[in-house]
């Protein structure tokens, strides 16, 4: 794999895998990490724009490579995996690409939920156990899941993705027991209303945040007290914590970045 050396900063000589790191919020903590000097690889099954964002953060200087991968295909996975083998490391790995689904309940069909969850839950899953070999072998072993407000809540018409994201919450948990013996600390993120392409409407007119739906609801009567959505920076600086020497004895622990919206109803 070729690669330039890291610049200093508190990550310095790690190695990071973000998937769904083309855009959004995995772009945004691919960007972080990088920054405090990691080695990252961005994954994505998107590639252009996945390439634009790697030489971006190439051009700044930063140790960034990018690799085509769609978290639900086993021999991608194993193609990433083998990749790492040859950098012989892997330290951080952020399981945040899904996919967003608001299908009504009586419109649900088994093919979309069970993508739903193939995407969103089992891509997680495997990604870990896929490069688990790799993370066992760091001093610095760190998983961060991606899961959402909608992991922990009930919201109308996202039964398949509310099934999923609850799912990545409590797997978290379970891997967090499972690999504290390795030192791999385990820790999940759940996202509020984040301003990325993820949040437009399904006719794609615009951001949520700009209908009278979400002014009305969640910002003029109060229901995300911060009254705006999060920018993907702030996602990734919650994801950074996770990922570094500053978090040493948290694992397990399901992160709501919402701006308030769960402290209050
Ligand atoms: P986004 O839709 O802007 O970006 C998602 C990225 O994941 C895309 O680049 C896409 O190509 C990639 N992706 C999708 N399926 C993939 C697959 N099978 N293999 C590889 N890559 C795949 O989404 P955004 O907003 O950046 O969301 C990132 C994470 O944050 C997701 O897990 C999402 O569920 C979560 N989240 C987002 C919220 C928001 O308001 N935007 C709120 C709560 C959670």
């Amino acid at each position: 794999m070729k690669s330039q050396a890291s610049p200093p900063g508190p990550l310095a000589g790690r190695v990071a895998v973000v998937t769904g790191a083309a855009r959004g919020i995995g772009a945004a903590v691919a960007t972080r990490l990088a920054r405090n000097g990691a080695t990252v690889v961005l994954a994505d099954r998107d590639s252009d724009p996945l390439e634009a964002v790697a030489s971006g953060l190439r051009g700044e200087g930063l140790d960034a490579q990018a690799q085509t991968v769609d978290i639900t295909h086993e021999a991608d996975i194993a193609a990433l995996s083998a990749r790492l083998q040859r950098q012989a490391r892997l330290d951080i790995l952020v399981n945040n690409a899904a996919i967003l689904d608001g299908t009504p309940i009586d419109a649900l069909t088994r093919a979309r939920f069970e993508e739903v969850q193939a995407v969103n839950q089992n891509g997680a899953l495997w990604m870990t156990l896929g490069l688990l070999g790799l993370l066992r072998r760091s001093e610095h072993g760190r998983v961060v899941n991606i899961a959402s407000i909608i992991g922990v809540r009930g919201v109308a018409d996202s039964l398949a993705y509310a099934t999923a994201k609850g799912g990545v919450v409590n797997m978290t948990r379970s891997l967090a027991v499972d690999l504290a013996p390795d030192g791999i600390l385990v820790n999940c993120i759940c996202p509020g209303f984040v301003d990325t392409r993820m949040a437009l409407l399904p006719d794609g007119s615009g951001h949520e945040h700009e209908t009278d739906w979400f002014r009305d609801i969640y910002i003029k009567y109060g229901r995300i007290p911060l009254r705006r959505p999060a920018q993907p920076d702030e996602i990734a600086a919650a994801t950074s914590f996770f990922c570094g020497d500053d978090c040493r004895y948290v694992t397990g622990q399901i992160l709501l970045v919402d701006g308030g919206v769960s402290a209050t109803f």
